[in-house]
Formats: C-alpha cells, structure tokens, sequence
C-alpha cells in the first residue's frame, strides 16, 4: 500500500477520502491546498495533512489522484513535475489518456471513474488502463472494473451519468402518483421499492436475460403488459438513446 497525495478537493475528493478511511487505509494523504475549508476539515475529521502547494503533494506523496476541474488540467500540468514512473490517477472526466502522458511526461497515468455507497460491496469504480497499485486501492472503495480500451471507458462514463437520469424518471413518476391522488411519502416509498425490486431482480441474472425478465413481469393480458404497449408504442427508449449518444459523443471529441 502506498501513500497518497490529492490534487483538487472539492465534492469528489471529499468523498474519496472519507470512502477510504472508512475503509480502513490508514496511511498518510496529502491535500492540494486550494478549496481550504474543505482541506481543512478534512485534515481535522480524517487525518489528512494540508501541504503548501501543488508541487508540495507530489513530491510527498507515491500516488497522486487528479481531481481537479477539467478546466485546471492544462494550468496544472504547468506547476507540477512528476517523478518518473509515478503514478498519476485521473478522475477527471474528459480527459484522455494520450492527454494525460503529454502533460505529465514520465508517469504512469491511469484513468478512473469512481463510484461510492454506503455499501462496500455496491460501490464500482472503473479503470483504464489496468494497473495491480490503482487496483489495490481503489479496491478498498467496493469493487473494480478494468475495461479494455479508452471507449469502453467512456461508455462507463455514459453509464455512471445514468444514475442522474433515473433519478428524474423517478421524480416524474412519482409526481404522476401524487397527480393522482396519492400521498407523497407513500408514492416515494413505493416508486423506490419497485426500482429496488427491479434492481435486486437484475442484478441476479445474466445481463442476455433482461429482457426475458421484463417480459415474464408483463406477461400478455396483465396490467402491466398494457402500459408496456404504450412505451412501446412511443418508442420510449430512442430518447435515452439519443442522450446517450450525445455524452459519447462529446466524452469521445473532448479528449
Ligand atoms: N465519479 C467520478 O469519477 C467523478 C464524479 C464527479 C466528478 N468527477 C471529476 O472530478 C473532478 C472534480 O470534481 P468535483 O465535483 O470534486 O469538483 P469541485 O467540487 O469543483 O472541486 C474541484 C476542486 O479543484 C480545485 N482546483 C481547481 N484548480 C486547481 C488547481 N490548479 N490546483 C489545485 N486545486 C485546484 C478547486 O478549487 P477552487 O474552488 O479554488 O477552484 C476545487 O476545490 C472533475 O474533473 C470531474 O469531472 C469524477
């Protein structure tokens, strides 16, 4: 196990650190000194040291994890210089890895999409490319996913924006509860049991038998089979198709 240093603390850096003390990692991390307030509540909270400078981080630290803004990465690159051979984790989103060797040249540059729950065993972080240190630590968040390509990497990235997107079909659906009569804690609790059950029943299965799952939940003649045919009718998934195209898509030209 290495120490490690953080460049960038904001929302995503924050959580990484209290993910990884809940889990156990015991070992110095070093904070990049912008965004104090949060740096400094958590060298109070999780034991973390607050270093003066950007440089400060990676010289002190083995592994370093980039969780600045895209918009900083260039500006960056410029005020650091890494060690040959170390490891530089990336969080940020958009920016490739051909990108990443040119503006830190000499390290082992590895990209990550992170992912936290309460639940050690939900939690799913994603790399690319593969490497056994990144894999060790980021291990200690839940489970890791190496993918095999930058694409694939990207896909993950348009799935993990998937979790934002069901949270507004659920909104709505609750809201169409509540239209109609229902209370709005009872239609709360209900449209997220039904997503949990769904959830639970996917999850148990092989990805090829999903839908055979949702066809044997609306067998012909039910309820359920009936407003089937609606979202059928109106195509109800080009649309989620096209959202995801258009993230690909800009994921893949802003590389
Ligand atoms: N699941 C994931 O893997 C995941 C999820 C969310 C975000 N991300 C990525 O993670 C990155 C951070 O997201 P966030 O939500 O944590 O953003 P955030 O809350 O805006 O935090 C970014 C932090 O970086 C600091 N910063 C900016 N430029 C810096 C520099 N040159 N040196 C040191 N610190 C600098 C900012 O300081 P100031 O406030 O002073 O500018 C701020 O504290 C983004 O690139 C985002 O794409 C990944």
């Amino acid at each position: 196990m290495k120490n490690i240093g953080i460049i960038g603390v904001g929302g995503l850096a924050e959580k990484l650190v209290v993910g990884l003390r809940r889990q156990g990692f015991s070992l110095p991390v070093h904070l990049s000194p912008r965004g104090y307030e949060r740096s400094s509540s958590l060298s109070k909270l999780e034991a973390c040291v607050i270093m003066g400078s950007n440089q400060a981080v990676v010289e002190s630290s083995d592994v370093i994890l980039l969780c600045v803004p895209a918009r900083a990465i260039d500006q960056l690159a410029k005020e650091i210089t890494v060690r040959q051979g170390q490891i530089v984790i990336s969080a940020v989103a958009g920016v490739g890895h051909d990108r990443l060797e040119r503006l830190f040249p000499g390290a082992t540059c590895v990209r990550v999409l992170l992912s936290f729950s309460d639940q050690h065993s939900r939690a799913i972080s994603v790399l690319w490319p593969e490497d056994e240190g990144c894999t060790h630590l980021l291990s200690m968040l839940g489970r890791v996913l190496a993918v095999s390509g930058e694409r694939e990497f990207e896909l993950a990235t348009v799935a993990a924006c998937m979790s934002g997107w069901f949270l507004f079909l659920m909104h709505d659906l609750h809201e169409w509860l509540v239209d109609n009569g229902l209370c709005p804690s009872q239609a709360h609790q209900l449209v997220v049991s039904n997503f949990q059950d769904s959830i639970s029943m996917a999850a148990s299965i092989p990805s090829s038998n999903l839908r055979a799952l949702g066809e044997q939940a609306s067998t012909p003649g039910t309820f359920s089979a009936k407003g089937l045919n609606v979202l059928r009718h109106q195509q109800v998934s080009a649309p989620w198709g096209a959202a995801c195209e258009v993230v690909l898509d800009a994921l893949l030209n802003r590389m």
